[in-house]
């Protein structure tokens, strides 16, 4: 095999430096080098916070997976680690596909999808594996692999798409859910169970989707929260409806029950998890604080990544960690409380009237910043934000009020971003109903993205954007009457250990 754990460390070590700095981000998940795309592993073992990600150090675009690995404390502050997984055996060898951690016993379990591939397609096939580990460092592939291949797939499978098994325990017994795609193209989702971890049989096909739903779906994850089943997908080409879906690839959560004797997920409701246009395989753990939080790749496919483009030798991040809730059959998404821990040098205003006026706030401007907007709507048409603003570029978010929605607009953000889709998705709305006509909005702000938490995080935006030219402020606009009840603006304090740790050793054994 051409690829080893000790290849993929030293080549990090080597060309970490050279990454070029102007859209790295400072509070969020990056690679050293290479390229990234989805979370893997996610949880927490012995009371460290690890995620790991797909990873191809080699390159800045996708290529043979290995698994990235960065733990943490508060899952704001990342310490890098040695690469967990490279696609060094014949049961992974062109990759280590997507996959979930478990902790029996004090060890840790990751389970991944091993991707064969052959020059004739019919001969292609992804297959499921196990590594363990005592240390949380260090994983040794059992010997038992592959755990479950075509013949554990039902009848109305293919076996090329047989992927992303997210692994849990309930009552005592193993659970995986994988994504597999169906002969007459449409995702479903196999669940399969175990009382040792290593020895699975096919339970159900946990739920089917419909030819609307699209071709494929990716990276399922399934759990309980807030007296609900929650199972959450990326579906592949889901068909456009109203505001939903407008990227090629989706999110999704539906929420409703599982029948845990036939296996089977009745849905209450179903919605698209993110309305921005970079966010895609969310994956969720539980923690000793009980809280369900999720993290997703910052990034879409079948769009140019800029970094790539621009040969600054690193591509992909994480989002922001949430907190979830289920309220009325609809997911609740909050920034872990956390990153209020780097909100530092706030600046705070209070009871401003807007009247058909634009006004740039002196000091608040910059580049890494947390803004907390509570407004009064009742007398306004409009009301707009435009972020990293200079004299040729700016993002905004716009409410309306006629139509109760909220725009997210990358138009003139920087580099201009145009993927595969039909229609170009350069702005995105979501309908968002104000309560009392007061409009709540976090926003996330860092050197290449934008996270926008409507309503108590109700609804959310996620997205890149890759500004030209330096950042002069922010400017708020108001057609009608908007009054700006309370205004935070804090700087989010960059010395991350992620940084920290790029300029030192690069973390254990690197
Ligand atoms: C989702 C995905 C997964 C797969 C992985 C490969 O983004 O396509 O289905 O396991 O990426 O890197």
């Amino acid at each position: 095999m051409d690829y080893t754990l000790d290849k993929a460390n030293n080549y990090i070590k080597l060309n970490s430096k050279n990454t070029i700095e102007e859209y790295r981000q400072t509070y969020h998940v990056m690679a050293p080098v290479g390229w990234i795309n989805d979370p893997n592993g996610f949880i927490q073992y012995k009371n460290e916070y690890h995620l790991f990600y797909q990873y191809h150090p080699y390159s800045t675009q996708h290529g043979p997976m290995h698994w990235g690995h960065v733990k943490s404390d508060d899952m704001i502050s990342w310490e890098h680690l040695p690469v967990a997984l490279a696609p060094d055996t014949e049961f992974d060898k062109d990759g280590c596909f997507s996959g979930s951690a478990i902790e029996v016993n004090d060890t840790l379990y990751l389970m991944y999808t091993g991707n064969i591939q052959h020059e004739d397609f019919d001969k292609n096939r992804q297959i499921q594996c196990i590594a363990t580990s005592k240390d949380g460092v260090h994983f040794e592939k059992i010997q038992e692999n592959p755990v479950l291949t075509e013949q554990d797939l039902p009848d109305n499978a293919v076996v090329q798409d047989f992927r992303d098994p997210k692994v849990f325990e309930k009552n005592g017994v193993y659970y995986t859910v994988i994504a597999s795609q169906t002969k007459t193209e449409t995702g479903q989702i196999v669940l399969y169970e175990s009382s040792d971890m290593i020895n699975w049989q096919f339970k159900s096909v946990l739920l089917e989707g419909t030819a609307e739903q699209g071709v494929m779906w990716e990276c399922p994850d399934l759990f309980e929260l807030d007296g609900k089943d929650v199972l959450i997908l990326s579906p592949i080409r889901i068909t456009k409806k109203g505001n939903n879906f407008h990227n090629i690839s989706s999110c999704v959560v539906f929420i409703g029950e599982v029948d845990w004797e036939t296996g089977e997920f009745t849905v209450d409701s179903m919605n698209e998890i993110d309305h921005g246009m970079d966010f895609y395989a969310p994956q969720t753990t539980s923690d000793n604080m009980g809280r369900r939080i999720m993290v997703a790749w910052m990034q879409m496919w079948n769009r140019p990544m800029i970094t790539d483009i621009e040969n600054h030798g690193w591509a992909g991040c994480m989002t922001l960690p949430r907190e979830l809730r289920i309220e009325n059959d609809r997911l609740i998404q909050k920034p872990i409380r956390e990153i209020g821990h780097y909100e530092t040098e706030t600046l705070t205003l209070e009871n401003l009237t807007l009247v058909n006026e634009s006004k740039e706030l002196e000091d608040i401007n910059g580049e890494i910043f947390a803004l907390h907007l509570n407004l009064d709507l009742e007398f306004a048409e409009k009301f707009e934000i435009s972020l990293r603003k200079n004299t040729v570029e700016e993002t905004t978010i716009t409410y309306c009020k006629k139509n109760a929605e909220l725009t997210f607009d990358r138009t003139r953000s920087g580099f201009e971003i145009i993927g595969k889709e039909d229609v170009p998705v350069l702005s995105r709305k979501v309908e968002c109903q104000l309560v009392d006509n007061q409009l709540q909005l976090d926003i996330y702000v860092d050197k290449s993205s934008i996270e926008v938490f409507a309503q108590d995080g109700k609804e959310t935006f996620t997205s890149t954007i890759y500004p030209l030219n330096k950042a002069e402020g922010i400017s708020f606009t108001s057609v009608g009457t908007t009054l700006i009840n309370k205004l935070e603006k804090s700087a989010i304090n960059q010395n991350v250990k992620i940084h920290e740790g790029k300029e030192k050793d690069l973390g254990v054994g690197i």
